[in-house]
């Protein structure tokens, strides 16, 4: 038990120790798999012995509780906000008064200014204890379950740090997160957020931190808190002194002589105002020296040792030129907004998404019309309010099309939802963007299958639906045309290494093709949740665990990890299945052979001969690729589609080509053959047979009736 517990605390260590590598320091010392192997062994052990488990555990970044509603903290000292000015003048002022109060020889510090949440963060006993927003500033919501999610924030403190400690700073959602985001919100028909603030924001206020978890937030700290920062001469020192023990702190900040190097200083930020991942909308000038700041003291709002200078918004005038609407895969109509080109921050901007009918209501926006453009997020470009004295009498508002722009085919708007969908199953939009989804790299990862492709196929007839792919002539494949306009170019060998992604797509995961087949409402990790509770997809229709979900959205106990999934997936994945499409999906996807099964029961076997191990499976084999994978999953193995530097084995069959297995050399990845596979699963020679002994009980969850 001793042992047990002692390797907990030293998974814990390690894996603090590299997540401060990773997301502080951006120096990781190891590799991805060997920290997931680490991480996958602690959530087995805590499992195994909650008694032992660290309230502090990394692993409470991905799980932990739902919490109901936030406790409230009473901040010590007030959390207070900045002075704000727009000007240089209003800097200037600020430096005079404060040499009016006979004050000199300070130095000033300028820092971005983060467009985020503010939070402080309390240690005891080295350990984070709390996180809570700056709500009114006296009082703010008990955080701390989110904040814990949030990888870069240190869970523990070295021992040079104090005991007790109160740090704060700014939560942000990064932004290429938010872009991602707004990116999946859209896609399922849901609300966006503005900016990556909102999003941040509404992030923090969720009540499940396994959502907040999936949500791209990181924090820069700037600020003492009431404990444990005393003693530091300069605001310099003590951001050197939090970096030391761990904090994420801002990568770039100025120490200056004076009014004149500040100045320059903040030029000097606001000309790299867009090269960070977060947004910032100013800079913060600070004095240097701690010990002015008591004697300055604060008003109501605001410290008097510090001024925020805002950047002006960057915004540019252009034309509404057209407003065009695209169909999504799942049939979403999104309207785009062609715009008369125009340069924003830093780049030429001509469209811009209008997400939804509602949102060009709301904004009266019409083709025609003079719009102020902005970028949300300092990234996607976005329509910030109409210019209504400039528009022209003969403007009309905009009609929202009532049938599809693509097949003509009826649309429909759920009741709840924003979006406008079209409800016709063979639109061909929705078919190239469903292909184009079913082979992207979290789907079945089938590279040659590009946005182009998919087209061409679409268009030529060829593919009526994604699993037409697996009976193309990939011989005829090979002399399509998939060159651009005027230039033809074959499709040639590419038709071969498609053919070959296929086969290998046969054997991945049940949460790898769930998602790929593109319901509404089932997102990559939402697919893993629901995969972690079924055997394989056939036991999908119908299944008694999504009904369960459904009927009763409050099941208490062991039911209350099914209720990771989330009664509207579930829901859209019964429905799918009852459809007729989705029946016939199903009967054919048996007819080819192919039920994909779950990739290890959410259990990580650390005890299988391939435990945590890589495999990819290539060439022609014996047995059915599927029944392989089946084995080298209950053998605690992970089947991929491509060898990567985390594959440990290639099982080559018969006609390997030789570009591949020496390729798998250069990544160090070992080239055994399909007797060897079978000796490492504990087999004897190869047969046909089904279930064997190395796999014990779970073997009778192989079902070899259905390869
Ligand atoms: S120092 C007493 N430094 O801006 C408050 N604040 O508009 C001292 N902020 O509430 C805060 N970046 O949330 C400081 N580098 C930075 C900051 C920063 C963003 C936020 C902070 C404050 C708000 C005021």
């Amino acid at each position: 038990m001793d042992n047990v517990k002692k390797r907990m605390d030293e998974l814990v260590a390690a894996i603090n120790r590299n997540d401060r590598l990773y997301y502080v320091e951006a120096r990781p010392v190891i590799a991805d798999a060997d920290y997931d192997r680490m991480f996958e062994e602690l959530v087995s052990l805590e499992k195994d012995h909650p008694e032992f488990k660290d309230p502090n555990s990394p692993t409470l970044r991905v799980s932990g509780e739902p919490i109901s509603g936030f406790a409230q903290v009473r901040h010590s000292p007030p959390m207070k906000s900045l002075d704000k000015c727009y000007r240089k003048e209003d800097l200037a002022q600020f430096d005079a008064m404060l040499r009016k109060e006979g004050l000199g020889g300070f130095r000033y510090v300028v820092e971005p200014k983060i467009d985020g949440v503010s939070m402080s963060l309390l240690y005891e006993d080295r350990r984070l204890v709390r996180a809570a927003t700056r709500g009114n500033g006296e009082v703010g919501d008990d955080v701390t379950q989110n904040v814990r999610t949030i990888p870069s924030i240190p869970k523990t403190l070295p021992e040079d740090a104090p005991r007790e400690l109160e740090v704060r700073g700014e939560v942000y959602m990064t932004r290429d997160g938010f872009v991602k985001l707004n990116a999946e919100l859209d896609e399922e028909g849901k609300p966006t957020f503005m900016n990556p603030r909102n999003a941040c924001a509404g992030s923090l206020k969720q009540l499940d931190p396994k959502v907040v978890a999936r949500r791209p937030l990181d924090m820069v700290v700037y600020n003492a808190g009431g404990v444990g920062c005393d003693g530091f001469a300069s605001h310099a020192d003590m951001i050197k002194a939090f970096a030391g023990w761990g904090f994420p702190v801002a990568p770039w900040s100025r120490v200056c002589d004076g009014l004149d190097e500040a100045v320059a200083a903040i030029d000097e930020l606001g000309g790299m105002r867009h090269a960070f991942r977060f947004e910032i909308d100013g800079a913060v000038m600070k004095i240097n020296e701690r010990r002015l700041y008591s004697g300055l003291g604060a008003t109501a709002h605001s410290p008097r040792w510090a001024r925020a200078y805002k950047y002006a918004p960057e915004r540019a005038e252009t034309v509404v030129e057209g407003i065009t609407v695209q169909v999504g895969r799942t049939g979403v109509l999104t309207p785009v907004a062609e715009l008369r080109p125009v340069e924003l921050a830093g780049s030429v901007i001509s469209r811009a998404t209008l997400h939804n009918a509602d949102q060009i209501a709301e904004q009266d926006i019409r083709v025609g019309d003079h719009v102020w453009l902005v970028k949300a997020g300092d990234v996607i470009p976005a329509i910030d309010g109409v210019i209504k004295e400039k528009r022209g009498p003969s403007v009309a508002p905009f009609a929202f099309p009532s049938l599809c722009p693509v097949c003509g085919g009826g649309t429909c708007r759920l009741e709840g939802e924003v979006a406008t969908r079209c409800v016709n199953p063979a639109c061909p939009a929705k078919l190239q963007r469903r292909l184009e989804h079913f082979a992207s790299r979290n789907a079945l990862d089938i590279k040659a299958l590009g946005g182009r492709l998919s087209g061409i196929l679409v268009e030529k007839g060829l593919v009526k639906d994604p699993l037409d792919l697996f009976t193309l002539d990939f011989g005829s494949l090979r002399s399509l045309d998939v060159g651009e306009e005027g230039s033809p170019r074959k499709f040639g060998k590419n038709a071969e290494n498609m053919r070959e992604a296929l086969e290998a797509a046969k054997a991945l995961p049940l949460d790898r093709w769930l998602f790929a087949v593109g319901i509404p409402n089932v997102g990559a990790t939402v697919a893993k949740d629901i995969a972690a509770e079924h055997e394989s997809f056939s036991a999908l229709a119908g299944s008694p665990v999504l009904k369960n979900v459904v009927a009763n959205d409050a099941l208490k106990g062991r039911e209350r990890r099914i209720l990771k999934i989330k009664a509207e997936a579930a829901k859209a994945v019964l429905d799918f299945f009852g459809s007729p499409y989705g029946a016939s999906f199903a009967a054919r996807m048996a007819a080819l052979g192919i039920d994909p099964k779950r990739a290890d029961g959410g259990k990580v076997r650390t005890d299988g001969p391939l435990a945590g191990q890589g495999c990819v499976l290539t060439g022609t084999l014996s047995r059915p690729r599927g029944e392989y994978a089946r084995l080298i999953g209950l053998a605690g193995g992970v089947v991929q589609s491509a060898v990567t530097s985390r594959t440990r084995y290639l099982i080559a069959g018969a006609n390997t080509g030789a570009a591949k297995t020496s390729r798998a050399k250069e990544l160090g990845t070992e080239v055994i053959d399909e007797a060897r596979l079978l000796e490492l699963l504990g087999e004897g020679a190869p047969s046909a047979e089904g279930p064997d002994r190395a796999t014990g009980k779970e073997a009778s969850l192989l079902q070899p009736e259905l390869f």
